[in-house]
């Protein structure tokens, strides 16, 4: 009986915790965020207590894997989040970019960030952050993305750049608070070495939109509505009896 037991507490953890899975979902690989589903846990809750057309909410909805998994699942979903950056990643990760030609849009963003023109950006302890050489080549990523038209591809830059500013900076780069890493004082970068860093980015989320695109287009998603606010104050925002399943 004990032997049962534990075999199946060893099961149930096999199938709950994930931890034999093989790699996680590559298209999570967006923006780094602390805390964040296992894709494939909500993806099971989902399917287990939902079904198609049901509308899903997520009251923490941080990065948006929730929300990318119930609109892969032919869910609708709500995230409420009061994090900005978090909404603006998960309103991006969420939005299949149409009409745009990526290697065209990518090369110009190119050719302005060589050009070299934008104002070095300043604020408040900005030398406490980043170093010199840092706040020069992040300056002009940020000008040339700011100078980008087409208002998709400008978000999906600039969620690129927000996911390598952490790394380049003198701050730790994971977990929500904000502490100087001393190991990262002495760290100089060599030439290109941050652009290329952005371009990798790029060229990663880039990929991710066209599978997501790919992904979407013979299904019935519904694209996600994201909410910036604070969850313990919007319940008469929510019309009653209209949620099926709240993460
Ligand atoms: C652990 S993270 C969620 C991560 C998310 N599950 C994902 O996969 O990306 C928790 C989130 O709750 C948000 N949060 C905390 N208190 C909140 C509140 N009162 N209203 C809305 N969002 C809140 C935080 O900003 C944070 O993004």
């Amino acid at each position: 009986m004990e032997e049962n037991n534990s075999t199946f507490l060893l099961n149930w953890l096999d199938e709950w915790t994930f931890r034999k899975r093989e790699n996680i979902y590559e298209y999570h690989q967006f923006h780094k965020y602390p805390a964040t589903f296992i894709p494939e846990l909500v993806d099971k809750i989902i399917n287990l207590y939902s079904k198609k057309g049901d509308t899903v909410l997520d009251i923490f909805s941080g990065s948006g894997t929730s929300l990318l998994e119930a609109m892969l699942l032919e869910r609708k979903s709500i995230g409420i989040e009061l994090n900005p950056l978090a909404c603006l990643i998960s309103k991006v990760k969420t939005t299949p970019i149409e009409g745009v030609d990526f290697k065209k849009e990518k090369q110009s963003l190119i050719d302005s960030i060589k050009n070299n023109k934008y104002n070095i950006v300043n604020f408040e302890k900005i030398d406490f952050w980043f170093q010199e050489e840092a706040i020069i080549e992040l300056s002009n990523i940020l000008g040339s993305i700011n100078s980008i038209k087409h208002e998709s591809f400008k978000k999906l830059a600039l969620v690129s750049l927000s996911d390598i500013i952490r790394y380049v900076s003198f701050c730790k780069h994971s977990g929500f608070k904000m502490h100087k890493d001393q190991k990262k004082l002495e760290k100089k970068f060599k030439k290109n070495e941050i652009f290329d860093l952005f371009i990798d980015k790029l060229n990663n989320n880039i990929n991710y939109i066209i599978h997501i695109n790919n992904k979407i287009k013979n299904i019935n998603a519904t694209i996600p509505l994201i909410i910036n606010y604070d969850s313990r104050k919007i319940s008469d925002s929510i019309k009653k009896e209209s949620i099926d399943l709240i993460i």
